[in-house]
Order: C-alpha cells, then sequence, then structure tokens
C-alpha cells in the first residue's frame, strides 16, 4: 500500500465539509443568479480569478462566499496540499500501478532537480528535448532524406488515446505557428479506412511515420504501424532498409521497438512515470515539434510550467486549478450536474474538448477509492463539447431549456489570430452573451413585455440559473495552450484528491480489450462461440455476412 492511501478509510462522503457542504446547498436551492447578482453589484469582478496569464470569472457559479469557504475546507480536509507535494515530489501517487505520476517534469527547467526512486530525472528530460530538436531540425531542414534521397513532406502519426489526442490537437490548436508545406496526418483507430483514407495521397518516399506507443503493445497501434511498414515496401520496391529513413518511434519499450526494426536512435524515449493522457509535452510530442519547431514548443513547455508553479504555490482560494476543480465537484456533486460542457470560441481549439475527455474521464472514472474501497460518491462528470458559435446551433438548446443540469466551460481569447472585418467581435459578443443568457435566462413578464402571445409564453421562458465558467486569454499562443492544458490536468487531480480516487490508472479500459482479443479467432472459426446468447448471435450473424462475401 502506498504512503498515499495510508489515511483513507472512508468515502470523502462521510466527512463533516462534506456534509456541511450539503446542507449548504439545501439552503442555497432556492436562490436565483438573478438575485444573487441583484444583491451584491461587485460579485463580477470579486469571482474572479486573473493568475499566470490566465481570467477566470466563475462568478456565474450558483455560489456564495461561504460555498467557497466550505469547498476550500473540503479541500483542506481531504489533504489535498500533501497530495500535491506528493505529486511534486516524485512519490508514487499512481497507487494500483506503483508508479509516480512526474508529468509536471516533462516541462521542468533544466536546472531543476526532481527525484523518482533517489534519481533526478531531469537531466533525461532534456537530454529527449534536445534529440527531438536536433531531429527536427533536420526533418524540417531537409536534411533527413528518405530512401530515394527526397526531404520529408508528410508526418504521420500512428497511435491512440494518449500517443493520438494530445497531438492531434496541438497540431490543429497550434496550425498558425506550423509549416504549412509540411502534411500532418494522424492514424489511430484500428479500421482500417483511418489509415487508408490518411495515406492515399501521399508518396511513401517522402513519408516519415511517428509510431507512438508508451507500451509498443497497443493493438490498433501495432496493427497500423504494420500496414504501414507493408504499403511502404510495396512502394519502395521491397527494400527493408527503407524502413529506418521512413519510421522513428516513440516508446518506453525499447526492445519492442527493436523488434518491430526500427534502430534505438530513431526512437524517442519517456518513462513509466508519463501516464499516456498526461504525455503530450514528452517525446508523444514529435510531431507537434515537427510542426511548430523546437522553439514553440519550448514555449509550451513554459505556458505548463506557468500553471505547474501557480498551482503549487497559491492559496486554494486563488488557485485556477483547484477552483476549477472544486467547482465542478460542488457542481457535480451537490447541484446535480453530471456533465461539463467544455465551449471553446477559438476555431484552432476545435480538437480540445476530445482531448479533455481522455484527461477527464479515463482519469476520474472510478468507481473505488485509491485503496479499494468504494468510492461513496459520484466521481468524474461527463465532459464533451464543440467550438462555438457551432455548438450554438446544435446542443444549445438543451443546455438552455432543457431539464437536466450541464456546467459550461466557456474559452475565449482578446486577440484573434486571423483577423478579419467583424468575425472576432462577433465570437467573442457570442460566448460572452451565452454566458450571460444561462445565468439570467428570460422570465415569462420579460417574454409576456415583447408581446409574445400568452400560448407561446412557455415556450420563450429561460429559467437561467444555469453555471458557467468564462476562461479568458489573451491569444493562442503555444504557451497559452500549455496553460490550458495544465489548468485541467491539475483540476482533473484536484477532483481526485477531494474523491480519494487514483486519476492515474486506466483499468476500465482492460475488459473490452481481453474480450476482444478472444473474440478475434472465433470471427473466422466454425465452432459454436461459447459466450452469452447475445454476443453469441452477434458473432454468428458477423460470420454469415462475411459468407455471403
Ligand atoms: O486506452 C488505454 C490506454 O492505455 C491509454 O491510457 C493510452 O493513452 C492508450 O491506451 C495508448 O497506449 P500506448 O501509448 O501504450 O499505445
Amino acid at each position: 500500500m502506498s504512503d498515499l492511501s495510508a489515511n483513507e478509510t472512508a468515502s470523502v462522503s462521510r466527512s463533516p465539509a462534506w456534509d456541511a457542504l450539503a446542507a449548504h446547498a439545501r439552503e442555497l436551492e432556492p436562490l436565483h443568479l438573478r438575485a444573487i447578482f441583484a444583491a451584491d453589484p461587485e460579485r463580477g469582478e470579486r469571482l474572479a480569478l486573473d493568475a499566470a496569464g490566465i481570467y477566470l470569472d466563475y462568478s456565474k457559479n450558483r455560489i456564495t462566499d461561504e460555498t467557497l469557504r466550505l469547498l476550500v475546507a473540503l479541500a483542506d480536509e481531504a489533504g489535498l496540499r500533501a497530495r500535491i507535494d506528493a505529486m511534486f515530489g516524485g512519490d508514487k501517487v499512481n497507487v494500483s500501478e506503483g508508479r509516480a505520476a512526474l508529468h509536471v517534469a516533462l516541462r521542468a527547467p533544466r536546472d531543476a532537480v526532481i527525484e523518482v526512486d533517489g534519481g533526478n530525472v531531469v537531466p533525461a528530460v532534456h537530454d529527449v528535448l534536445d534529440r527531438m530538436a536536433a531531429f527536427a531540425g533536420r526533418v524540417r531542414g531537409g536534411a533527413w532524406r528518405g530512401h530515394t534521397g527526397k526531404p520529408i513532406r508528410n508526418i504521420v502519426n500512428i497511435g491512440i488515446g494518449g500517443s493520438d489526442l494530445g497531438p492531434v490537437m496541438a497540431c490543429e490548436a497550434l496550425r498558425h505557428y506550423s509549416r504549412r508545406d509540411l502534411v500532418f496526418r494522424f492514424v489511430s483507430n484500428v479500421d482500417a479506412t483511418d489509415f487508408v483514407e490518411a495515406t492515399r495521397d501521399l508518396a511513401a518516399d517522402e513519408t516519415l511515420f511517428i509510431v507512438s506507443s508508451k507500451t509498443f503493445t497497443t493493438q490498433e497501434t501495432m496493427t497500423n504501424a504494420h500496414s504501414a511498414r507493408d504499403w511502404l515496401l510495396a512502394a519502395l520496391g521491397g527494400d527493408v532498409s527503407a524502413v529506418a529513413k521512413h519510421f522513428v518511434a516513440v516508446s518506453t519499450n525499447a526492445e519492442a521497438v527493436a523488434a518491430f526494426g526500427i534502430a534505438t536512435d530513431n526512437m524517442f524515449g519517456f518513462w513509466d512515470w508519463v501516464g499516456g493522457r498526461y504525455s503530450m509535452d514528452s517525446a508523444i510530442g514529435l510531431s507537434t515539434m515537427l510542426a511548430i519547431g523546437p522553439e514553440h514548443f519550448r514555449a509550451m513547455l513554459s505556458g505548463f510550467r506557468a500553471i505547474d508553479e501557480h498551482f503549487r504555490a497559491a492559496p486554494f482560494d486563488r488557485n485556477l486549478p483547484v477552483l476549477m476543480g472544486l467547482l465542478g465537484v460542488w457542481n457535480n456533486n451537490f447541484l446535480g450536474a453530471p456533465t461539463v460542457a467544455v465551449l471553446p470560441y477559438e476555431q484552432y481549439l476545435k480538437r480540445f474538448p476530445a482531448y479533455l475527455q481522455q484527461l477527464t474521464m479515463e482519469s476520474n472514472g472510478k468507481h473505488v477509492r485509491a485503496d479499494g474501497t468504494p468510492a461513496g460518491c459520484e466521481t468524474g462528470p461527463v465532459y464533451w463539447g464543440e467550438p462555438g458559435t457551432n455548438g450554438q446551433h446544435s446542443f444549445y438548446q438543451l443546455i438552455h431549456q432543457g431539464t437536466r443540469r450541464i456546467a459550461c466551460d466557456f474559452i475565449a481569447f482578446g486577440q484573434p489570430l486571423n483577423p478579419l472585418g467583424v468575425h472576432h467581435d462577433l465570437l467573442l459578443a457570442n460566448v460572452i452573451a451565452q454566458g450571460e443568457a444561462l445565468a439570467f435566462g428570460k422570465t415569462a413578464d420579460e417574454v409576456r413585455a415583447e408581446g409574445t402571445p400568452e400560448w407561446l409564453v412557455p415556450h420563450r421562458v429561460f429559467d437561467g440559473n444555469r453555471a458557467s465558467n468564462t476562461l479568458l486569454l489573451d491569444r493562442l499562443t503555444p504557451a497559452a495552450l500549455g496553460k490550458l492544458v495544465a489548468l485541467y490536468e491539475h483540476s482533473v487531480f484536484t477532483q481526485a484528491a477531494i474523491w480519494g480516487i487514483d486519476p492515474f490508472d486506466q483499468w476500465g479500459v482492460e475488459l473490452g480489450k481481453q474480450l476482444a482479443k478472444r473474440i478475434v479467432p472465433e470471427l473466422s472459426a466454425s465452432d459454436a462461440p461459447a459466450h452469452d446468447s447475445s454476443t453469441n448471435a452477434l458473432i454468428r450473424r458477423v460470420r454469415a455476412l462475411r459468407a455471403r462475401g
């Protein structure tokens, strides 16, 4: 048992701070944000935090000063401070896998000392970053040549989960800073369509594959990597020496990389203390570095670091990730909002919600506490979202007038990356308007005052009283992206600390993997499958469909 689980004896839901929050939530239930704001004209300025280049307006949550006091007391009671120190100190906070979770070391300065099992890991981090930078320089500068002597024009990252979502998101988010003459593609799904569509228009002799897999055993990634090798060799006349010029690997598993045929010189390593979903700033970010260059990549790391330092040092009531995490607990556990919509008003962040889905839900979708006892309360909420304003013409109807409570995180930037006419004014006006509409709604009297016939009034009423955060940053730079990701990483950690769960394991993905392995040969066998009647019927039906051709 780890040092962290030693004190974990009861669910947080049985703590005095939890009871106090539950009682407080009942008191607040009748209060509407309209009344709360009317009683406190300074609220919008007061319940906001400007730190590390991020402005967080959290005033449109259904909270009072007392709520914040009680939430901070809950964090204290849950030992959040000690947990933060344990994570930054390299303790084995990933209890069920017996590992440290030291993604903060990936962005530590060169002279920092962060120890795992008595050894400083920072020099190795910078060694890999330097090797990545040298490699990126050769590829971007045309010095790295393919099998036929041509420079690389296409880069295809093959990976899934944390070895895909971060690179995809960052490549899209930082497209403005990227080399436009290089083509970036991402292959993740085991569905061959993903690979075929990503490569169909690429010249093999100008294509570099990055096989990204922490374990280098993941079924989807290895299947795609083998198909990529076959595709390359078929196009280049079958000479296996071509593999060395067109494949590099990012992994912790040097043996498996070598067995695949990739020279260790062409492998960029990371470590078991980097979780897959916390790895976009490790060598898993190689495609990102190839796209934006080493300097911008380092700027992104500096953004991560700014939030790490803030998270570690700021008092909880002035701490961005802690506040976001605690407000999430409040909405999830006390106000009955089981989902969070992440709504970036910045087109370049269109894959940010998908990235956050793994970060938040693979981390905090847990039913037991770190010590194996039942969680005893709801844990991680469902995250989803789309960039504004597209979402407004789709699912916002349900957020405004549906019967479920949905917490919203709006993300916006004061400066556009593509200034064009009135576009940015309209974009910003919309994001500000949405928060206003959700909080204050429109009463029946206001609807009537517009001359609406009585029968239509209920349809046009907006109850309001719907919670939202608004994150406002200057502009979407590499550093700003690093800040946003680190903000959510640490807010996930804060919530896990409150619920007493391990946010760094992911046992929930294992069962499906095991069962799929068993079913693969059964699809082409002829003997009777031995599962439940539904699974058996599906396997037989697939066999029949295939037999028909
Ligand atoms: O989905 C489970 C998971 O282990 C993720 O946590 C991880 O990001 C992904 O698979 C990919 O794993 P790997 O990088 O080892 O291929």
